[in-house]
Protein backbone atom coordinates (compact mmCIF):
# COMPACT_ATOMS: atom_id res chain seq x y z
CA UNK A 1 0.00 0.00 0.00
CA UNK A 2 2.96 2.16 1.05
CA UNK A 3 4.21 1.71 -2.52
CA UNK A 4 0.81 2.34 -4.39
CA UNK A 5 0.85 6.01 -2.76
CA UNK A 6 4.40 6.84 -3.09
CA UNK A 7 3.45 6.05 -7.14
CA UNK A 8 0.40 8.67 -6.83
CA UNK A 9 1.94 11.02 -5.13
CA UNK A 10 4.70 11.14 -8.13
CA UNK A 11 2.35 11.96 -10.23
CA UNK A 12 2.70 15.62 -9.23
CA UNK A 13 6.08 15.79 -11.22
CA UNK A 14 5.80 13.65 -14.61
CA UNK A 15 2.33 11.70 -14.82
CA UNK A 16 1.61 8.61 -17.09
CA UNK A 17 -1.58 9.82 -18.60
CA UNK A 18 -1.52 10.26 -22.40
CA UNK A 19 -2.64 7.94 -24.28
CA UNK A 20 0.33 5.74 -26.10
CA UNK A 21 0.89 5.96 -29.11
CA UNK A 22 -0.67 3.21 -32.15
CA UNK A 23 0.37 1.46 -34.82
CA UNK A 24 4.33 1.28 -34.28
CA UNK A 25 5.60 -0.41 -37.26
CA UNK A 26 9.02 -0.87 -39.11
CA UNK A 27 8.66 -1.04 -42.75
CA UNK A 28 11.55 -1.72 -44.47
CA UNK A 29 12.79 -1.12 -48.75
CA UNK A 30 15.91 -2.07 -49.99
CA UNK A 31 18.02 -1.55 -46.83
CA UNK A 32 16.13 1.22 -45.54
CA UNK A 33 14.56 1.03 -42.31
CA UNK A 34 11.31 3.33 -41.29
CA UNK A 35 9.73 3.43 -38.02
CA UNK A 36 5.94 5.14 -38.17
CA UNK A 37 3.34 5.33 -35.91
CA UNK A 38 -0.16 7.29 -35.13
CA UNK A 39 -0.93 9.13 -32.07
CA UNK A 40 -3.25 7.28 -29.34
CA UNK A 41 -6.63 8.85 -29.50
CA UNK A 42 -7.88 12.03 -27.93
CA UNK A 43 -3.53 13.18 -28.15
CA UNK A 44 -3.04 16.85 -27.37
CA UNK A 45 -2.09 18.77 -30.29
CA UNK A 46 1.38 19.73 -28.42
CA UNK A 47 2.47 16.12 -27.73
CA UNK A 48 5.56 14.93 -29.03
CA UNK A 49 7.32 11.57 -29.36
CA UNK A 50 10.55 10.21 -28.84
CA UNK A 51 11.78 6.60 -30.07
CA UNK A 52 13.82 3.79 -28.52
CA UNK A 53 15.45 1.02 -30.03
CA UNK A 54 16.30 -2.45 -28.60
CA UNK A 55 18.96 -4.51 -29.47
CA UNK A 56 18.68 -8.48 -28.77
CA UNK A 57 22.34 -8.82 -28.57
CA UNK A 58 22.84 -5.63 -26.08
CA UNK A 59 19.88 -6.40 -24.40
CA UNK A 60 19.35 -2.72 -23.32
CA UNK A 61 17.16 0.12 -24.50
CA UNK A 62 18.74 2.91 -25.83
CA UNK A 63 17.49 6.51 -27.52
CA UNK A 64 17.34 7.17 -30.87
CA UNK A 65 18.88 10.62 -30.75
CA UNK A 66 17.26 11.76 -34.61
CA UNK A 67 13.98 10.85 -33.18
CA UNK A 68 13.23 12.41 -29.75
CA UNK A 69 11.19 15.03 -30.79
CA UNK A 70 8.82 13.87 -33.65
CA UNK A 71 5.71 15.22 -34.16
CA UNK A 72 2.42 13.11 -34.72
CA UNK A 73 3.02 11.01 -37.61
CA UNK A 74 6.21 11.79 -38.46
CA UNK A 75 8.74 8.24 -39.69
CA UNK A 76 11.99 8.17 -38.20
CA UNK A 77 14.60 6.54 -40.52
CA UNK A 78 16.38 3.71 -38.28
CA UNK A 79 18.47 2.55 -41.51
CA UNK A 80 21.82 3.75 -39.05
CA UNK A 81 20.26 2.19 -36.19
CA UNK A 82 19.84 -0.98 -37.25
CA UNK A 83 23.35 -1.77 -38.98
CA UNK A 84 23.86 -5.27 -38.56
CA UNK A 85 21.53 -7.25 -40.84
CA UNK A 86 22.19 -10.34 -38.91
CA UNK A 87 20.98 -8.67 -35.58
CA UNK A 88 16.94 -8.95 -34.29
CA UNK A 89 15.75 -5.14 -33.36
CA UNK A 90 12.48 -3.51 -31.54
CA UNK A 91 11.53 -0.20 -31.49
CA UNK A 92 9.00 1.57 -28.75
CA UNK A 93 7.64 5.21 -28.75
CA UNK A 94 6.78 7.19 -26.20
CA UNK A 95 4.75 10.82 -25.84
CA UNK A 96 5.34 13.72 -23.68
CA UNK A 97 4.75 16.82 -22.96
CA UNK A 98 5.91 19.35 -20.60
CA UNK A 99 4.50 17.70 -17.90
CA UNK A 100 3.17 14.55 -19.02
CA UNK A 101 4.50 11.11 -20.74
CA UNK A 102 2.40 8.06 -22.08
CA UNK A 103 3.41 4.11 -21.85
CA UNK A 104 5.68 3.24 -24.25
CA UNK A 105 4.47 1.26 -27.35
CA UNK A 106 6.66 -1.22 -28.60
CA UNK A 107 6.98 -2.80 -32.36
CA UNK A 108 7.16 -6.46 -33.14
CA UNK A 109 10.48 -7.72 -33.98
CA UNK A 110 12.53 -6.64 -37.17
CA UNK A 111 16.02 -8.34 -38.67
CA UNK A 112 17.43 -6.36 -41.58
CA UNK A 113 18.07 -9.46 -43.27
CA UNK A 114 14.72 -11.21 -43.41
CA UNK A 115 12.09 -8.23 -42.72
CA UNK A 116 13.51 -5.71 -46.05
CA UNK A 117 12.25 -5.68 -49.08
CA UNK A 118 14.23 -6.08 -52.19
CA UNK A 119 13.48 -3.74 -54.89
CA UNK A 120 13.84 -4.59 -58.31
CA UNK A 121 17.29 -4.45 -59.44
CA UNK A 122 18.26 -2.46 -62.99
CA UNK A 123 17.87 -4.65 -65.70
CA UNK A 124 19.31 -4.23 -69.18
CA UNK A 125 18.53 -6.69 -72.01
CA UNK A 126 19.80 -7.23 -76.03
CA UNK A 127 19.84 -10.01 -78.27
CA UNK A 128 23.39 -12.62 -79.13
CA UNK A 129 21.51 -14.55 -81.83
CA UNK A 130 19.68 -17.50 -80.46
CA UNK A 131 19.93 -15.92 -76.71
CA UNK A 132 19.67 -13.05 -74.73
CA UNK A 133 22.23 -10.87 -72.83
CA UNK A 134 21.19 -9.58 -69.53
CA UNK A 135 22.65 -7.21 -67.97
CA UNK A 136 21.88 -6.44 -64.04
CA UNK A 137 22.40 -3.94 -61.29
CA UNK A 138 21.61 -3.52 -57.86
CA UNK A 139 20.49 -0.30 -55.46
CA UNK A 140 23.84 0.53 -53.85
CA UNK A 141 21.81 1.19 -50.60
CA UNK A 142 22.00 -2.54 -50.74
CA UNK A 143 25.33 -2.03 -49.78
CA UNK A 144 26.24 -5.17 -47.31
CA UNK A 145 23.25 -7.39 -48.19
CA UNK A 146 25.41 -7.61 -51.69
CA UNK A 147 27.06 -10.04 -49.53
CA UNK A 148 23.96 -12.26 -48.46
CA UNK A 149 21.82 -12.42 -51.48
CA UNK A 150 22.59 -15.30 -53.94
CA UNK A 151 19.82 -16.19 -56.55
CA UNK A 152 18.60 -14.37 -59.32
CA UNK A 153 14.67 -15.48 -60.87
CA UNK A 154 14.74 -14.87 -64.56
CA UNK A 155 10.84 -15.16 -66.06
CA UNK A 156 11.00 -15.03 -69.70
CA UNK A 157 8.07 -14.65 -71.76
CA UNK A 158 7.67 -15.11 -75.87
CA UNK A 159 6.05 -11.67 -77.06
CA UNK A 160 4.62 -13.73 -79.91
CA UNK A 161 2.15 -16.26 -78.13
CA UNK A 162 2.82 -15.87 -74.52
CA UNK A 163 4.73 -19.02 -73.87
CA UNK A 164 7.15 -18.95 -70.76
CA UNK A 165 9.37 -20.26 -68.15
CA UNK A 166 11.36 -19.59 -65.53
CA UNK A 167 14.44 -20.06 -64.47
CA UNK A 168 16.52 -20.00 -61.02
CA UNK A 169 20.30 -18.93 -61.40
CA UNK A 170 22.87 -17.77 -59.32
CA UNK A 171 23.15 -14.05 -59.24
CA UNK A 172 25.79 -12.65 -61.08
CA UNK A 173 25.74 -8.85 -62.84
CA UNK A 174 26.07 -10.84 -66.48
CA UNK A 175 23.77 -13.42 -67.65
CA UNK A 176 22.98 -15.30 -71.00
CA UNK A 177 19.72 -17.22 -71.78
CA UNK A 178 20.43 -19.56 -74.06
CA UNK A 179 18.45 -21.30 -76.89
CA UNK A 180 15.98 -19.64 -77.97
CA UNK A 181 14.42 -18.80 -81.23
CA UNK A 182 16.32 -16.48 -83.22
CA UNK A 183 14.57 -12.92 -84.95
CA UNK A 184 11.91 -13.32 -81.79
CA UNK A 185 10.91 -10.85 -79.23
CA UNK A 186 11.35 -11.90 -75.74
CA UNK A 187 10.44 -10.43 -71.85
CA UNK A 188 12.13 -10.97 -69.49
CA UNK A 189 11.77 -9.84 -65.42
CA UNK A 190 14.29 -10.38 -62.98
CA UNK A 191 14.11 -10.67 -58.98
CA UNK A 192 17.18 -10.99 -56.98
CA UNK A 193 16.59 -13.63 -53.75
CA UNK A 194 19.16 -13.51 -51.28
CA UNK A 195 19.40 -16.23 -48.16
CA UNK A 196 17.00 -15.45 -46.13
CA UNK A 197 14.66 -13.04 -47.52
CA UNK A 198 11.85 -14.22 -49.29
CA UNK A 199 10.11 -10.68 -50.05
CA UNK A 200 11.70 -10.06 -53.45
CA UNK A 201 10.00 -7.50 -56.17
CA UNK A 202 10.33 -8.41 -59.61
CA UNK A 203 11.36 -6.16 -62.00
CA UNK A 204 9.20 -4.89 -65.22
CA UNK A 205 9.42 -6.73 -67.89
CA UNK A 206 12.01 -6.31 -70.59
CA UNK A 207 12.02 -6.85 -73.97
CA UNK A 208 14.61 -7.70 -76.71
CA UNK A 209 14.85 -9.39 -80.33
CA UNK A 210 17.06 -12.70 -80.01
CA UNK A 211 18.63 -11.17 -83.48
CA UNK A 212 17.31 -8.68 -85.54
CA UNK A 213 13.72 -10.01 -86.88
CA UNK A 214 13.43 -10.43 -90.42
CA UNK A 215 11.63 -7.95 -91.20
CA UNK A 216 14.15 -4.70 -90.62
CA UNK A 217 16.11 -5.61 -94.06
CA UNK A 218 13.73 -8.05 -95.67
CA UNK A 219 10.89 -5.80 -95.47
CA UNK A 220 12.58 -2.33 -96.88
CA UNK A 221 13.55 -5.03 -99.92
CA UNK A 222 9.41 -6.36 -100.16
CA UNK A 223 8.71 -2.71 -99.79
CA UNK A 224 10.71 -1.49 -102.50
CA UNK A 225 9.78 -4.05 -104.88
CA UNK A 226 6.00 -3.18 -104.34
CA UNK A 227 6.53 0.21 -105.17
CA UNK A 228 8.45 -0.43 -108.26
CA UNK A 229 5.58 -2.50 -109.03
CA UNK A 230 2.87 -0.05 -107.95
CA UNK A 231 4.83 2.72 -110.58
CA UNK A 232 4.91 -0.14 -113.11
CA UNK A 233 1.26 -0.69 -112.76
CA UNK A 234 0.59 3.32 -112.55
CA UNK A 235 2.33 4.27 -116.53
CA UNK A 236 0.59 1.49 -117.64
CA UNK A 237 -2.59 2.24 -116.74
CA UNK A 238 -1.59 6.28 -117.52
CA UNK A 239 -0.37 4.55 -121.10
CA UNK A 240 -3.36 2.83 -121.72
CA UNK A 241 -5.60 5.70 -120.72
CA UNK A 242 -3.48 8.11 -122.88
CA UNK A 243 -3.53 6.00 -125.63
CA UNK A 244 -7.25 5.57 -125.39
CA UNK A 245 -7.94 9.34 -125.13
CA UNK A 246 -5.41 9.76 -128.39
CA UNK A 247 -7.82 7.48 -130.28
CA UNK A 248 -10.75 9.22 -128.99
CA UNK A 249 -9.56 12.33 -130.57
CA UNK A 250 -8.72 10.86 -133.33
CA UNK A 251 -11.92 8.94 -134.05
CA UNK A 252 -13.77 12.93 -132.65
CA UNK A 253 -11.73 14.39 -135.56
CA UNK A 254 -12.50 12.00 -137.96
CA UNK A 255 -15.93 11.01 -137.50
CA UNK A 256 -17.95 14.62 -138.78
CA UNK A 257 -15.47 14.37 -141.85
CA UNK A 258 -16.29 10.46 -142.94
CA UNK A 259 -19.78 11.32 -142.48
CA UNK A 260 -19.78 13.35 -145.19
CA UNK A 261 -16.61 12.40 -147.04
CA UNK A 262 -15.33 9.05 -147.78
CA UNK A 263 -14.24 7.34 -144.86
CA UNK A 264 -10.56 6.33 -146.62
CA UNK A 265 -9.53 9.89 -145.54
CA UNK A 266 -9.55 9.26 -141.96
CA UNK A 267 -7.63 6.19 -142.58
CA UNK A 268 -5.06 7.68 -144.18
CA UNK A 269 -4.56 10.75 -141.12
C1 LIG B 1 -3.89 0.47 -36.69
O1 LIG B 1 -3.94 -0.82 -36.08
C2 LIG B 1 -5.26 -1.34 -35.97
C3 LIG B 1 -5.20 -2.63 -35.19
O2 LIG B 1 -3.98 -3.26 -35.29
C4 LIG B 1 -5.83 -1.53 -37.38
O3 LIG B 1 -7.13 -2.04 -37.31
C5 LIG B 1 -5.83 -0.19 -38.11
O4 LIG B 1 -6.26 -0.36 -39.43
C6 LIG B 1 -4.45 0.44 -38.10
N1 LIG B 1 -4.55 1.79 -38.65
C7 LIG B 1 -3.76 2.23 -39.63
C8 LIG B 1 -4.02 3.62 -40.11
O5 LIG B 1 -2.87 1.55 -40.13
C1 LIG C 1 17.65 7.32 -43.95
O1 LIG C 1 19.00 7.29 -43.54
C2 LIG C 1 19.89 6.77 -44.51
C3 LIG C 1 21.27 6.66 -43.87
O2 LIG C 1 21.62 7.84 -43.23
C4 LIG C 1 19.88 7.66 -45.73
O3 LIG C 1 20.75 7.14 -46.72
C5 LIG C 1 18.46 7.71 -46.28
O4 LIG C 1 18.39 8.58 -47.38
C6 LIG C 1 17.49 8.15 -45.20
N1 LIG C 1 16.13 8.00 -45.73
C7 LIG C 1 15.25 9.00 -45.71
C8 LIG C 1 13.89 8.69 -46.24
O5 LIG C 1 15.52 10.09 -45.28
Amino acid sequence: LWNFIVTVSSCAGVCVSLPAPSNVSISSFNMEHTLRFLPGLDTPSDTHFTVQIFSFRRNVWRPVAACSQLTAGQPCNLTREFKNPFFHYQARVQAYTATQTSPWTVSGQFQPLSDTVLGPPEVSVSGCGNCLLLHIRVPTTWGQLKDFYRGLILHVQRTRDGVQFTLSVPYKEEHMIAYLQPGVEYCVSVSVTSLSNTNPVSSQPHCAFTSPPPSRSSLHVVFGLLAAFCALGFLVTGLVIYGGQLSYELLRQCLPRTLVTDPTVCAGT
